[in-house]
């Protein structure tokens, strides 16, 4: 059986066809981030327009890449939430209408199950049961997951998450939009323990996260030194404090994941979402596992920020499971991952 996914939940186009015997056949990414350079942040009505404009052209592609025709298609998956609103809209109206029009089922795909799930694309994959640690630019949290669709929430962000803080931090930097990776680079440069930021809500028992303090340390340490003569910071003081910024948010996720693994008493641990691509988080994940006897699973790198290959995968999942949609199109930008039913439900 063979499904075409398509993610369009915020500024990436991602088409891909999942078959599943032979894996994934193909995919197409295109990435918006040179639309809302300018911009400093994703502007939602641009990215609407821009999915309009390539989600079409994709599929085609992604199509001849896999030697697809309609009639190799059984199902049409597309990202129906959480999300910017007219985003999802975009990627949903067309899947429906596939669907429809090649008379096809079509499924409504949770963004976060797609980013959790993408590991499953790998070789080395988990088995259930597993914590999942999610960290996007939209989302933190840490899920126990027993099978798909049968997850439980243990913690998550109660302001900003993970990425957005690196995002906003970076642009306090003067780094460009999305800052995150830039970040991470900037850090290589910086010096440990010049300056010490927090490990946010470490202090206390639980596996909520909190990183907009972390911002905040940022700007102060930022305006305290800056250079009269230049009116900016040195590149080696900003370089140092990407380093404290970075260590103290990947410190906190790691301290968090810890707390985690030992509450639910699981050795196995998957991190998905765009800052899993994040260096300094394998290594500290790395190195903590090995103590702790378990095993760390994530995406390969192209799968760790949004993509197709993710949606055809969890459409895969659920269009096995009888999971599929009516005719009418819903886009859900606010949809917790908890109200998802278990694929053993039908
Ligand atoms: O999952 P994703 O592609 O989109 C959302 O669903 O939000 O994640 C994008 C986020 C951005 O905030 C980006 O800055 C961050 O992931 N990111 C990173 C790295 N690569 C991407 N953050 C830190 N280090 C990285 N290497
Ligand atoms: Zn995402």
């Amino acid at each position: 059986m063979r499904v075409l996914g398509i993610e369009s939940s915020c500024d990436e186009t991602g088409i891909a066809i999942y078959d599943d015997h032979q894996g994934l056949l193909s995919h197409q990414l295109y990435s918006q981030v040179k639309v809302h350079a300018d911009y400093g942040g994703v502007v939602p009505e641009l990215a609407s327009r821009d999915h309009v404009r390539k989600t079409l052209p994709l599929i085609k592609q992604a199509m001849k890449d896999a030697n697809c025709e309609k009639d190799d298609i059984d199902a049409i998956a597309y990202t129906a939430g959480p999300g910017l609103v007219g985003a999802l809209l975009v990627g949903s109206a067309i899947g429906r209408s596939l669907a429809y029009a090649w008379n096809k089922p079509a499924v409504a795909v949770h963004h976060m199950e797609g980013h959790l799930l993408a590991p499953m694309l790998e070789e080395n994959k988990p088995e259930f049961p597993f914590v999942a640690l999610l960290v996007s630019g939209g989302h933190t949290m840490l899920v126990k997951v027993a099978n798909v669709g049968e997850y439980e929430i243990l913690g998550e962000s109660i302001d900003d998450a993970a990425g957005e803080a690196f995002d906003k931090t970076a642009k306090l930097l003067g780094l460009d939009y999305p800052g995150g990776p830039l970040l991470a680079k900037m850090a290589e440069q910086g010096n440990a323990g010049i300056y010490q930021f927090p490990r946010p809500m470490t202090d206390r028992p639980g596996l909520d996260f909190s990183f907009s303090g972390l911002k905040t340390a940022a700007a102060n340490t930022i305006r305290n030194n800056i250079d009269n003569t230049t009116q900016s910071c040195s590149p080696q003081v900003k370089a140092d404090i990407a380093h404290a910024f970075q260590h103290a948010v990947i410190d906190t996720l790691a301290i968090k994941c810890k707390r985690a693994l030992k509450q639910t008493g699981l050795k196995r641990l998957v991190v998905a979402g765009g800052v899993s691509a994040n260096k300094y988080l394998r290594s500290q994940l790395a190195s903590m596992m090995t103590g702790l006897g378990g095993e760390v699973f994530y995406p390969k790198a192209e799968f760790c920020t949004d993509n197709g290959a993710m949606i055809a995968y969890a459409g895969m999942q659920r269009f096995k499971a009888g999971q599929v949609v009516p005719l009418s199109v819903k886009a859900q930008p606010r949809w917790s991952i908890e109200d998802l039913p278990s694929i053993k439900d039908n």
